[in-house]
Protein backbone atom coordinates (compact mmCIF):
# COMPACT_ATOMS: atom_id res chain seq x y z
CA UNK A 1 0.00 0.00 0.00
CA UNK A 2 1.00 3.63 -1.06
CA UNK A 3 1.76 6.00 2.09
CA UNK A 4 -1.38 7.42 3.48
CA UNK A 5 -2.16 10.92 1.35
CA UNK A 6 -4.96 13.48 2.78
CA UNK A 7 -5.90 15.70 0.26
CA UNK A 8 -8.40 18.11 1.04
CA UNK A 9 -11.14 19.30 -2.11
CA UNK A 10 -11.14 23.30 -2.62
CA UNK A 11 -14.81 22.67 -4.08
CA UNK A 12 -15.48 23.77 0.00
CA UNK A 13 -13.04 26.51 0.86
CA UNK A 14 -13.65 30.21 1.09
CA UNK A 15 -13.52 30.77 -3.10
CA UNK A 16 -12.77 34.19 -2.09
CA UNK A 17 -9.46 33.27 -0.33
CA UNK A 18 -8.65 30.26 -2.29
CA UNK A 19 -4.82 30.61 -2.04
CA UNK A 20 -4.77 31.39 1.25
CA UNK A 21 -7.37 28.94 2.34
CA UNK A 22 -5.17 25.81 0.21
CA UNK A 23 -1.92 27.26 2.22
CA UNK A 24 -3.81 26.77 5.43
CA UNK A 25 -4.64 23.33 4.52
CA UNK A 26 -1.49 22.79 3.71
CA UNK A 27 -0.03 24.39 6.94
CA UNK A 28 -2.35 22.12 8.95
CA UNK A 29 -0.77 18.75 7.61
CA UNK A 30 -2.73 18.03 4.03
CA UNK A 31 -0.27 16.37 1.23
CA UNK A 32 -2.20 16.71 -1.99
CA UNK A 33 -5.38 19.41 -2.83
CA UNK A 34 -8.02 18.03 -4.68
CA UNK A 35 -9.48 20.00 -7.60
CA UNK A 36 -13.20 19.00 -8.77
CA UNK A 37 -12.96 20.46 -12.20
CA UNK A 38 -17.36 20.37 -13.02
CA UNK A 39 -18.83 21.35 -16.68
CA UNK A 40 -22.34 21.84 -16.04
CA UNK A 41 -22.63 19.11 -18.69
CA UNK A 42 -21.38 15.63 -17.18
CA UNK A 43 -22.13 16.89 -13.99
CA UNK A 44 -24.36 19.59 -12.77
CA UNK A 45 -22.38 21.38 -11.00
CA UNK A 46 -19.97 24.39 -13.03
CA UNK A 47 -16.21 25.10 -10.66
CA UNK A 48 -12.83 25.03 -11.89
CA UNK A 49 -10.74 25.46 -14.98
CA UNK A 50 -6.78 25.51 -15.65
CA UNK A 51 -6.29 29.12 -15.16
CA UNK A 52 -7.66 28.37 -11.39
CA UNK A 53 -4.71 25.33 -11.22
CA UNK A 54 -2.35 27.91 -12.80
CA UNK A 55 -3.40 30.65 -10.10
CA UNK A 56 -2.63 28.11 -6.87
CA UNK A 57 0.76 27.45 -8.86
CA UNK A 58 1.13 31.42 -9.03
CA UNK A 59 0.06 32.63 -5.70
CA UNK A 60 2.95 29.50 -4.20
CA UNK A 61 1.21 26.28 -3.69
CA UNK A 62 3.82 23.54 -3.81
CA UNK A 63 2.03 20.37 -2.97
CA UNK A 64 0.98 18.17 -6.10
CA UNK A 65 -2.42 19.15 -7.24
CA UNK A 66 -5.04 16.07 -7.75
CA UNK A 67 -7.44 17.54 -10.58
CA UNK A 68 -10.46 15.33 -10.97
CA UNK A 69 -12.37 15.82 -14.00
CA UNK A 70 -16.05 15.23 -14.12
CA UNK A 71 -16.23 17.41 -17.46
CA UNK A 72 -16.91 15.60 -21.08
CA UNK A 73 -15.10 15.55 -23.42
CA UNK A 74 -11.52 15.51 -21.46
CA UNK A 75 -8.88 14.87 -23.97
CA UNK A 76 -8.86 18.03 -25.47
CA UNK A 77 -8.09 20.02 -22.39
CA UNK A 78 -5.57 17.81 -20.73
CA UNK A 79 -3.09 19.31 -21.59
CA UNK A 80 -3.71 22.72 -20.35
CA UNK A 81 -4.06 21.51 -16.89
CA UNK A 82 -0.74 20.10 -17.30
CA UNK A 83 0.69 22.78 -18.41
CA UNK A 84 -1.11 24.49 -15.54
CA UNK A 85 0.56 22.47 -12.63
CA UNK A 86 -2.08 19.47 -12.01
CA UNK A 87 0.08 16.60 -10.88
CA UNK A 88 -2.58 13.86 -11.06
CA UNK A 89 -5.54 13.81 -13.48
CA UNK A 90 -8.55 11.75 -13.37
CA UNK A 91 -11.30 11.59 -15.42
CA UNK A 92 -14.66 9.13 -15.34
CA UNK A 93 -14.91 6.53 -18.31
CA UNK A 94 -17.79 7.24 -19.36
CA UNK A 95 -16.61 10.75 -20.48
CA UNK A 96 -14.13 9.55 -22.91
CA UNK A 97 -14.14 7.66 -26.55
CA UNK A 98 -11.58 6.05 -25.97
CA UNK A 99 -10.26 5.40 -21.85
CA UNK A 100 -6.78 4.26 -22.91
CA UNK A 101 -6.03 6.72 -24.94
CA UNK A 102 -6.85 9.34 -22.65
CA UNK A 103 -4.69 7.53 -20.20
CA UNK A 104 -2.01 7.97 -22.14
CA UNK A 105 -2.56 11.20 -22.86
CA UNK A 106 -2.31 12.33 -19.53
CA UNK A 107 1.05 10.17 -18.95
CA UNK A 108 2.28 12.04 -22.06
CA UNK A 109 1.58 15.35 -20.58
CA UNK A 110 3.84 14.44 -17.79
CA UNK A 111 0.92 14.20 -15.21
CA UNK A 112 0.34 10.83 -13.24
CA UNK A 113 -3.18 9.50 -14.61
CA UNK A 114 -6.15 8.86 -12.24
CA UNK A 115 -9.70 6.51 -13.73
CA UNK A 116 -12.58 7.30 -11.45
CA UNK A 117 -15.64 4.50 -10.75
CA UNK A 118 -19.00 6.30 -9.76
CA UNK A 119 -20.70 4.12 -6.99
CA UNK A 120 -22.62 2.30 -9.69
CA UNK A 121 -19.98 1.85 -12.10
CA UNK A 122 -18.77 -1.64 -12.30
CA UNK A 123 -14.64 -2.03 -12.32
CA UNK A 124 -14.32 -4.35 -15.29
CA UNK A 125 -12.39 -1.75 -17.35
CA UNK A 126 -9.41 -1.80 -15.10
CA UNK A 127 -8.61 -5.65 -15.98
CA UNK A 128 -7.34 -4.30 -19.02
CA UNK A 129 -5.85 -0.62 -18.41
CA UNK A 130 -3.97 -1.29 -14.90
CA UNK A 131 -0.99 -0.80 -16.86
CA UNK A 132 -1.34 2.80 -17.78
CA UNK A 133 -3.25 3.85 -14.20
CA UNK A 134 -1.47 5.73 -11.22
CA UNK A 135 -4.55 6.04 -9.26
CA UNK A 136 -7.85 4.69 -8.81
CA UNK A 137 -10.15 6.51 -7.50
CA UNK A 138 -13.41 5.31 -5.97
CA UNK A 139 -16.97 7.83 -5.37
CA UNK A 140 -18.46 7.47 -2.43
CA UNK A 141 -21.34 9.90 -3.58
CA UNK A 142 -22.34 10.66 -7.01
CA UNK A 143 -20.32 13.49 -8.21
CA UNK A 144 -21.45 16.95 -8.21
CA UNK A 145 -22.07 18.63 -4.68
CA UNK A 146 -19.80 18.57 -1.23
CA UNK A 147 -21.01 17.60 2.11
CA UNK A 148 -23.19 14.17 0.74
CA UNK A 149 -23.72 11.19 2.47
CA UNK A 150 -21.50 8.53 2.23
CA UNK A 151 -22.64 5.51 0.36
CA UNK A 152 -21.81 2.30 2.59
CA UNK A 153 -22.10 0.08 -0.29
CA UNK A 154 -18.90 1.38 -1.52
CA UNK A 155 -16.73 0.03 1.25
CA UNK A 156 -17.15 -3.68 -0.30
CA UNK A 157 -15.95 -2.35 -3.69
CA UNK A 158 -13.21 -0.92 -2.11
CA UNK A 159 -11.93 -4.22 -0.55
CA UNK A 160 -12.01 -5.85 -4.07
CA UNK A 161 -10.32 -3.06 -5.55
CA UNK A 162 -7.44 -3.28 -3.45
CA UNK A 163 -7.38 -6.66 -3.60
CA UNK A 164 -7.57 -5.87 -7.80
CA UNK A 165 -4.61 -3.37 -7.17
CA UNK A 166 -2.07 -6.18 -4.42
CA UNK A 167 -2.64 -8.70 -7.22
CA UNK A 168 -1.05 -6.24 -9.64
CA UNK A 169 2.52 -6.01 -9.70
CA UNK A 170 1.29 -2.05 -9.83
CA UNK A 171 2.00 0.77 -7.49
CA UNK A 172 -1.35 2.52 -8.01
CA UNK A 173 -3.27 4.51 -5.60
CA UNK A 174 -6.73 4.05 -4.20
CA UNK A 175 -8.22 7.09 -3.68
CA UNK A 176 -11.93 7.64 -1.84
CA UNK A 177 -14.02 10.98 -2.99
CA UNK A 178 -17.35 11.43 -0.51
CA UNK A 179 -18.50 12.02 2.55
CA UNK A 180 -15.15 11.30 4.18
CA UNK A 181 -15.23 12.41 7.78
CA UNK A 182 -13.07 11.78 11.20
CA UNK A 183 -16.21 9.60 11.64
CA UNK A 184 -15.95 6.35 9.00
CA UNK A 185 -12.20 7.22 7.75
CA UNK A 186 -11.06 4.29 10.28
CA UNK A 187 -13.58 1.64 8.09
CA UNK A 188 -12.52 3.82 4.32
CA UNK A 189 -8.79 3.29 5.44
CA UNK A 190 -9.38 -0.22 7.12
CA UNK A 191 -10.93 -1.23 3.58
CA UNK A 192 -8.26 -0.12 1.66
CA UNK A 193 -7.95 3.37 1.14
CA UNK A 194 -4.61 5.15 1.03
CA UNK A 195 -5.49 8.90 -0.36
CA UNK A 196 -8.45 10.59 1.12
CA UNK A 197 -10.81 13.41 0.08
CA UNK A 198 -12.35 15.52 2.17
CA UNK A 199 -14.15 18.97 1.40
CA UNK A 200 -16.51 19.76 3.74
CA UNK A 201 -15.18 17.64 6.39
CA UNK A 202 -12.10 19.45 6.75
CA UNK A 203 -13.11 23.58 5.55
CA UNK A 204 -16.09 22.98 7.30
CA UNK A 205 -14.50 23.54 10.24
CA UNK A 206 -12.73 25.80 12.52
CA UNK A 207 -9.63 23.80 13.05
CA UNK A 208 -7.88 22.41 9.97
CA UNK A 209 -5.23 20.90 12.06
CA UNK A 210 -6.91 19.61 14.36
CA UNK A 211 -9.33 17.63 11.77
CA UNK A 212 -6.11 16.41 9.45
CA UNK A 213 -4.88 15.42 12.97
CA UNK A 214 -7.62 13.44 13.66
CA UNK A 215 -8.18 11.55 10.77
CA UNK A 216 -4.74 10.77 10.51
CA UNK A 217 -5.13 9.36 14.17
CA UNK A 218 -8.35 6.96 13.21
CA UNK A 219 -6.07 6.07 9.69
CA UNK A 220 -3.18 4.71 11.96
CA UNK A 221 -5.77 2.65 14.24
CA UNK A 222 -7.25 1.03 10.85
CA UNK A 223 -3.65 0.05 10.07
CA UNK A 224 -2.63 -1.67 13.33
C1 LIG B 1 -17.97 15.47 -5.52
C2 LIG B 1 -16.49 15.81 -5.46
C3 LIG B 1 -15.89 15.65 -4.10
C4 LIG B 1 -16.49 16.54 -3.07
C5 LIG B 1 -16.15 16.03 -1.71
O1 LIG B 1 -18.39 15.54 -6.82
O2 LIG B 1 -15.77 15.00 -6.35
O3 LIG B 1 -14.49 15.81 -4.17
O4 LIG B 1 -16.05 17.85 -3.16
O5 LIG B 1 -16.84 16.79 -0.78
P1 LIG B 1 -17.23 16.17 0.64
O6 LIG B 1 -15.95 15.71 1.26
O7 LIG B 1 -17.85 17.33 1.33
O8 LIG B 1 -18.18 15.04 0.36
ZN1 LIG C 1 -13.51 14.96 -6.31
Amino acid sequence: MQNTVIAPSILSADMSRLGEETQSVLDAGADFIHVDVMDNHFVPNLTFGPIVVKALRDFGIKAPLDVHLMIDPVNKIIPEFAEAGAEYISFHPEASKNVDETLEIIRHNGCKSGLVFNPDTPLDILENTLDKVDMILLMSVNPGFAGQAFIESVIDKLKVTREIIDKSKYNIRLEIDGGVKIENIKKIAAAGADTFVAGSAIFGTKDYKSTISLMREQITLARN
